[in-house]
């Protein structure tokens, strides 16, 4: 109590009476001591409010309505233990939850929401460091711009991925199973029972998805960002590795407290250059530049897609994990290091890639710090992989040029496209015309969200093999939270032909998915995008090299259109359902610029350039 008085730190940050303050501070003690907590309660009240014993919050994600996450309930334990051993006095605590597959209208809505309560908390307790329980997609993204904003001592503790899913000995990955199998019932050669099958057995454990989707590209993108324990972020989350490294997380923070190692001294521009290049070579999800430039704003780094194209683009595939190849998250772990050897040499991972990279020289930024002490280089100093079928070598990549190109045009200021999931087949079909490689034309087919398209695709005419079919008003506003509905499969008729068609627009794809979309596009239809006034026969081209996309119309036709299809948020746009939603409309910016809460950047602890 006396501590947290006369901590000038705590008491800036406190706008309780004095009186409160002792009240608030001895139930905190005392619920402290209660024999819930058998470890605490091996230590007096003194010793836990010693000035030398940092208090330390656990941000907890787990819950009956995260499943992806409700492990860290266990793992919070070790997390405890860890921190109790090196000095530190634990507080575990609710977060928002965000179930990526269970929330609506989308689970990305809610991530603005948990980052604001989490900045509350950690802005109005009196914590000195923070251990954050990260897995499902937006948890991750969630909680690091918490911290950044608050700038307080962080490190990042994922619950890790599940366990392989088998069908037979046939690997089947979560969330690329759902988009595999949808094509199959549209087909017609799975019924319905089958489907919900194959998804069942793809989710065989607790933990987040066992593919490159969101939650593990986000959660490798913490550690090459510098904010998770090195070698963290892809242990399976039943193995008892996954155990010992809640344990270490928890003993680290303790020492990052009393070495003062914040946010703000990792996450610079370097990490995050760091970042984008290690999303390439991992195979990451189209939602890491939304989420990544997010937490960017957040501690006050410029960061655009024109980065992503730059530093990411040329750099290979050297990850052989689904959608982009072929393994998943057990093998991604094992490849890592040798049975047998001490704990240390198995939690290589993500290590073992950038070491990859480092010996290239293609890695940007090997001086740049982490949450260890140590530099992203010394952490992965010869650390390389014994399994080259899931970790390839630099030389021999999964595919060359793996990373995103960032489009702009008429139709948009920036849309991203992963082009490293483009099948021979759409290739072949649409991008190897000798006199003009990697561009395309097609008449344009024109969806206003995802229920008119699902209303609609079996039964309108004129969708072709040439047609480029059109997502709009899936945006941050449009259906608030920015809906992962872009990739869109063709009429059945087309499906059972083997026919893809391109997909274009400002809503997202789940990171699980391997089609070339290209979306994000920024501005939305909702906020005056040009996507917003097409329709069903314009003609729009793409051109990949050029990084160009454009629909075929005059300046004055455009301008006619406007005219006659007025605002599109006027006209077409749903109503909110709830009191959140319409605040988040009115405050969210477009997905180019990390669909952050514009009056929540200025908050930022730090500028950085
Ligand atoms: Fe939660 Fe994939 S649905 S991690
Ligand atoms: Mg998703």
């Amino acid at each position: 109590v006396e501590r947290y008085l006369n901590n000038g730190l705590t008491s800036e940050r406190s706008t309780l009476q004095p009186s409160s303050d002792h009240m608030y501070l001895s139930h905190l003690v005392m619920s402290s001591v209660m024999p819930r907590h058998s470890c605490i309660s091996k230590h007096s009240v003194a010793e836990i409010s010693s000035t030398n014993r940092p208090i330390i919050g656990i941000a907890q994600t787990g819950s009956d309505l995260s499943p992806c996450n409700s492990h860290h309930i266990q793992l919070a334990k070790r997390v405890r233990d860890g921190i109790l051993a090196n000095g530190g006095t634990p507080f575990e605590f609710p977060c928002h939850p965000i179930q990526e597959s269970g929330k609506r209208p989308t689970a990305s809505l809610d991530r603005n929401l948990a980052y604001l309560s989490l900045t509350e908390v950690l802005y109005g307790y009196p914590l000195d460091g923070v251990v954050l329980l990260t897995g499902c997609d937006k948890t991750t993204p969630a909680l690091l711009m918490a911290v950044c904003t608050v700038n307080i001592p962080a490190i990042v503790m994922n619950v890790g991925p599940m366990l392989n899913g088998y069908a037979g000995k046939k690997l089947i990955g979560s969330g690329k199973v759902l988009w595999d199998s949808r094509l199959l019932l549209a087909e017609g050669k799975i019924n319905r029972s089958q489907f919900m099958q194959a998804v069942a057995l793809s989710a065989p454990s607790a933990g987040h998805c066992n593919t490159m989707g969101t939650a593990s590209t986000m959660n490798a993108l913490a550690e090459a960002l510098g904010m998770a324990l090195p070698g963290s972020a892809a242990i399976p989350a039943m193995y008892r590795e996954r155990g010992a490294c809640a344990y270490q997380t928890g003993w680290r923070i303790v020492d990052m407290v009393r070495e003062d190692i914040k946010p703000s001294d990792i996450l610079n521009r370097q990490a995050f250059e760091n970042a984008i290049a290690c999303n390439t070579v991992i195979g990451g999800s189209t939602n890491a530049p939304i989420h990544i430039n997010a937490i960017a704003k957040h501690v006050g780094v410029q960061l655009d897609n024109g980065d992503w194209d730059r530093v990411g683009y040329e750099l290979p595939l050297l990850l052989n994990v689904q959608p982009a190849g072929q393994y998943l998250c057990e093998e991604y772990y094992r490849a890592g290091g040798l049975p047998g050897k001490e704990l240390e040499r198995r939690w290589l991972i993500t290590k073992a890639i950038i070491a990859e990279l480092i010996k290239a020289n293609k890695f940007p930024h090997p001086d740049a710090m982490t949450v260890s002490g140590k530099t992203v280089g010394e952490e992965c100093k010869n650390e390389f992989t014994n399994d080259s079928r899931v970790i390839l070598p630099f030389d021999q990549p999964l595919k060359q040029h793996a990373g995103f190109v960032n489009l702009k045009g008429n139709l948009f200021d920036s849309a991203i496209m992963k082009t490293s999931v483009i099948s021979p087949q759409f290739h072949d079909r649409f991008l190897s015309s000798p006199s003009d490689p990697m561009a395309f034309e097609g008449v344009v087919a024109v969806f206003d969200g995802p229920e008119d398209y699902h209303r609609r695709i079996d039964v309108m005419e004129g969708i072709t093999p040439e047609t480029i079919l059109i997502m709009r008003g899936a945006g941050p506003q449009g259906y608030p939270g920015a809906a992962e509905v872009v990739n869109m499969i063709p009429p059945a008729e087309l499906v059972k032909q083997g026919i893809e068609l391109p997909c274009i627009g400002d809503g997202r794809q789940s990171g699980t998915c391997g089609s070339p979309c290209i979306l994000n596009a920024s501005p939305e239809a909702a906020t005056g995008g040009l996507l917003g006034y097409l329709k069903d026969g314009d003609v729009v081209r793409i051109d990949i090299l050029r990084r160009k996309a454009d629909v075929k119309l005059s300046a004055k036709q455009i301008e006619g259109r406007k005219e006659e299809m007025g605002l599109y948020r006027q006209n077409r746009m749903p109503p909110s359902q709830t009191p959140w939603q319409e605040i988040y409309r009115k405050e969210v910016g477009e997905l180019s610029e990390g669909m952050v809460l514009k009056g929540a950047v200025k908050y930022q602890r730090v500028a950085q350039t």
